[in-house]
């Protein structure tokens, strides 16, 4: 679909097949994220992963967080600090069960995905309260930061295992290419924001959704009885053999996408896309909305 708003052309791929299309030609012609003030102004003038122009910055920055956080092998090798937190959850949860305190869902999740993300950016558990209230987003954010303009001082302890940061600063000497340090602190919050909050909002859904059809919950605590038993925790290599609570979980994804309208991207030169033709400067968005009415 072709839209003209104002004076931006926009394409929108709205069907499955049109997106797939889309990912398929994200190449170099489609790598740039289109344009906005909150990049300028909150991701320090377009210097950090999401938004910086593609160039060989661009490509270092996706490099080590693919090779050291987001991609696979780094994703199995941060397992534990995903099961520290998780620990550190239900302890949190029992404790407000003793002392017959509400569990406030939200508020614990923000703070057990800040910590899974910062344990892996730093080496360290940044969030020591129990749970944040949703407006302490700021605070959790400056608390980051200065965290991270510590770090620099005691990367010699970890010389064996460095952690995300550690690798960008040994990235950011003065060559050319080399990371800026404001490309390293727009990294840092990119991963923080996009992904504390689309973590938690969809653990939410998932659990929202359970509460409201009790039916689901319950087949869903049928399994974890048969596959797990109450003896022990879930644990991630459970997962394989929990085929309902998977379905649970991409059902939630396709029920309430957290980036619906999701990251623009804009194209560099005209090109064609699944036999269109895609102008040059064509804001192209993939919509994830419509997944909720084709399921
Ligand atoms: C339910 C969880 C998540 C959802 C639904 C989600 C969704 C998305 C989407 C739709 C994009 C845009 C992709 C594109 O433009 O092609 C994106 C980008 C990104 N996400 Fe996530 N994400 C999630 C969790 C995470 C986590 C846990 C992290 C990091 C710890 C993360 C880090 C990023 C980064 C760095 C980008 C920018 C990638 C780039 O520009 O190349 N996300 N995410």
């Amino acid at each position: 679909m072709y839209l003209k708003l104002g004076s931006k052309p926009k394409v929108v791929a709205s069907k499955p097949e049109a997106a797939r299309a889309f990912v398929k030609a994200l190449d170099l012609n489609l790598s740039n994220r289109a344009p906005n003030a909150g990049a300028t102004h909150l991701a320090y003038n377009v210097q950090d992963l999401v938004f910086a122009d593609y160039g060989p910055r661009w490509r270092l920055m996706r490099k080590l967080s693919n090779l050291h956080m987001l991609g696979g092998k780094a994703f199995e090798d941060w397992r534990f600090i995903r099961r520290e937190e998780v620990g550190h959850m239900l302890q949190a949860m029992l404790e407000c069960g003793e002392r017959a305190k509400p569990v406030v869902v939200s508020e614990m999740l923000a703070y057990v995905m800040g910590n899974m993300i910062s344990g892996v950016i730093m080496s360290k558990r940044i969030f020591k309260t129990k749970s944040l209230e949703s407006d302490e987003f700021k605070s959790m954010v400056v608390e980051l930061m200065v965290a991270a303009e510590e770090h620099r001082t005691t990367s010699h302890e970890r010389c064996d295992n460095p952690d995300l940061l550690d690798v960008l600063m040994a990235n950011s000497t003065n060559g050319r290419d080399g990371l800026t340090v404001e490309n390293i602190k727009g990294l840092l919050l990119n991963i923080f924001t996009a992904g504390s909050d689309t973590s938690s909002s969809i653990i939410e859904w998932s659990l929202a959704e359970m509460l409201n059809k009790p039916s689901i919950l319950k087949r869903a605590q049928d399994e974890m009885d048969r596959v797990i038993g109450r003896e022990r925790r879930l644990e991630e290599s459970d997962l394989k053999n929990l085929h309902y609570l998977r379905a649970i979980c991409k059902e939630s994804f396709r029920k309430h996408p957290s980036t619906s309208l999701n990251l623009t991207r804009i194209s560099t030169k005209p090109c064609m896309v699944d036999g269109y033709y895609i102008p040059k400067d064509t804001e192209a968005k993939r919509q994830h909305m419509g997944r909720r009415e084709r399921p």
